[in-house]
C-alpha cells in the first residue's frame, strides 16, 4: 500500500478505536475557567496547581525583561545565550531545593533525555517504574544502555533487578508523582536500594515541585531526602511554577557533566530571558505565599473526602495529590464521560491508550488552589449524577 494510503488507514483505525487525538483552541488565559468555542467551562485539567500561570507578578517580570532584553536568547547556552538571568535562576533553583547546583533546560522532556545519555554507556542499565512518564521512557529508549522496567511502585522488584545486574553503571528513574495516576513513588525505599546497589537515582518531580514538601521543594523534601549524594532531582517549570522549562539539580559534579555532555542542553537555543524572569518570580511566590499550597491541599482533601463520603461506584485511584483520575476502562466510555461533564460546564480531558495502558482509559481530574469550594461541589455533583455512574458501572 502506498505510504500516504497507509497513513490514511492508520487514521481511520484511530477514529474507530476512539483514540484519534484532537486539540481544542483555548480562548482565554490559564486559570480556573477555560473558554472554548465561545463557551466557558470550569477547568479541571490544567497543571497550574497554584494559579501562577496568569499571576500578575510573573507577567510583570516577563514584560519587564522582554522590554529590557528582547524576545529571544539568540543562541544556545554555550555560545552566547546564557544570560545573567539564567544563571540567577539556576542559583535560586539549587538553593530552593537544597542542592549544590542546578541546570535549567528548555523543557522537561529534554531534561529527561539528558540524564541517561550523559551518564550511561552501552552495557549499562537504566531501570524504570513501568508507569514512568513518556519522556523518561523515551530517555531510556534513546540512550545506549539497556532499558528495564519494574512493576509500578514495586521496589522489591526493582531491587531484584538491580542485584542481578552486572552492569557497570546503573540508573533508576521514577516519577515523584505519577502523572496519570497521581500516586507517589516509594522514595525512602528506592533511595535505600539505590544506595545499597550503587545506583544513581533520578526523581522526575514534574508534579511535586512547588506543591509538595514543607516549603514546596517537592517529593524529596516531603520524604526528607537530600538532593545530591547519588540523587538527582528534575523539576518542570510549566506546571506549579506557571512558567516554562525545567531543571535538574544535584551534586555539582553531576550537573557539570550535564553541562559538558547533555546534547538536549548543548544543541538548543537558551530559554527566552523573559521566561527565566517569570520563573524567578514564581520561586519567590513559592517561598512567600505558602497559603497557595495550603489552599491546594484543602481543595484536594475536600474533594477526596466528599467522594469517599458519597460511596459512589467510581473507580478512583489512591492518590493524595492534585491528580485525581477516575478509571473508566475503554476509550469510548472515557470520551462519553468528558462530553457529559462538558454539558455540565466542566472541562476534563479523557486520557486514553497509548498514554495509559490498554483498558485503563480514564478522566484525569486535576485540582488547583484557584478552585472555589463551589467549583468542587459542581464537580462532585456531576460525578455523582446517574448518567456518570451509569458510565462508570462496566469497569466495576
Ligand atoms: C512526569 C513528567 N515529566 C516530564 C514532563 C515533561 O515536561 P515538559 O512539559 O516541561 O516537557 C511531564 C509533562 O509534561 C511530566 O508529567
Amino acid at each position: 500500500m502506498p505510504w500516504r494510503e497507509q497513513l490514511i488507514q492508520q487514521h481511520r483505525n484511530r477514529v474507530t478505536a476512539k483514540t484519534w487525538r484532537e486539540r481544542q483552541a483555548v480562548q482565554n488565559a490559564a486559570g480556573r475557567e477555560l473558554k472554548i468555542k465561545g463557551k466557558t467551562y470550569l477547568n479541571f485539567c490544567s497543571n497550574d496547581y497554584l494559579g501562577l500561570a496568569n499571576h500578575p507578578a510573573l507577567s510583570a517580570a516577563a514584560i519587564k525583561t522582554t522590554q529590557e532584553r528582547g524576545t529571544g536568547a539568540a543562541a544556545s547556552h554555550l555560545i552566547c545565550g546564557h544570560q545573567d538571568i539564567h544563571q540567577e535562576l539556576e542559583n535560586e533553583l539549587a538553593a530552593f531545593v537544597g542542592a549544590e547546583k542546578a541546570i535549567a533546560f528548555s523543557t522537561g522532556y529534554m531534561a529527561n533525555l539528558a540524564v541517561p545519555q550523559t551518564f550511561l554507556e552501552r552495557g549499562d542499565l537504566v531501570l524504570q517504574d513501568r508507569l514512568n512518564h513518556a519522556s523518561l521512557i523515551d530517555a531510556g529508549r534513546f540512550c545506549e544502555a539497556n532499558l528495564k522496567r519494574y512493576r509500578h511502585l514495586d521496589f522489591g522488584h526493582a531491587k531484584t533487578i538491580l542485584l542481578k545486574s552486572n552492569a557497570n553503571k546503573k540508573l533508576l528513574t521514577t516519577d515523584g508523582v505519577f502523572s496519570m495516576d497521581g500516586d507517589q513513588a516509594p522514595l525512602h525505599e528506592l533511595t535505600e536500594i539505590c544506595r545499597q546497589t550503587e545506583t544513581l537515582l533520578l526523581v522526575d518531580d514534574a508534579h511535586g515541585f512547588g506543591v509538595l514538601g514543607k516549603t514546596g521543594a517537592g517529593s524529596l523534601e516531603q520524604h526528607e531526602i537530600c538532593v545530591g549524594d547519588g540523587v538527582l532531582m528534575l523539576g518542570t517549570l510549566g506546571k506549579a511554577a506557571g512558567s516554562f522549562g525545567a531543571f535538574i539539580a544535584g551534586d555539582a559534579v553531576y550537573i557539570d557533566s550535564l553541562l559538558q555532555q547533555a546534547r538536549s542542553y548543548i544543541y538548543t537555543t537558551a530559554l527566552p530571558p523573559s521566561v527565566a524572569a517569570a520563573t524567578r518570580a514564581a520561586i519567590e511566590i513559592f517561598q512567600t505565599e505558602p497559603e497557595r499550597r495550603n489552599k491546594l491541599n484543602s481543595n484536594i482533601n475536600y474533594f477526596r473526602q466528599a467522594i469517599a463520603n458519597l460511596h459512589l461506584h467510581l473507580h478512583t485511584l489512591d492518590s493524595k495529590t492534585a491528580i485525581q483520575p477516575i478509571l473508566l476502562g475503554d476509550s469510548e466510555t472515557a470520551l462519553q464521560a468528558t462530553k457529559l461533564l462538558q454539558q455540565r460546564g466542566l472541562w476534563i480531558t479523557a486520557i486514553r491508550p497509548p498514554t495509559v495502558p490498554e483498558g485503563t482509559a480514564r478522566i484525569r481530574i486535576t485540582i488547583s488552589a484557584e478552585h472555589h469550594q463551589s467549583d468542587l461541589d459542581q464537580l462532585i455533583d456531576a460525578l455523582s449524577s446517574d448518567a456518570m455512574l451509569a458510565l462508570a458501572e462496566p469497569s466495576q
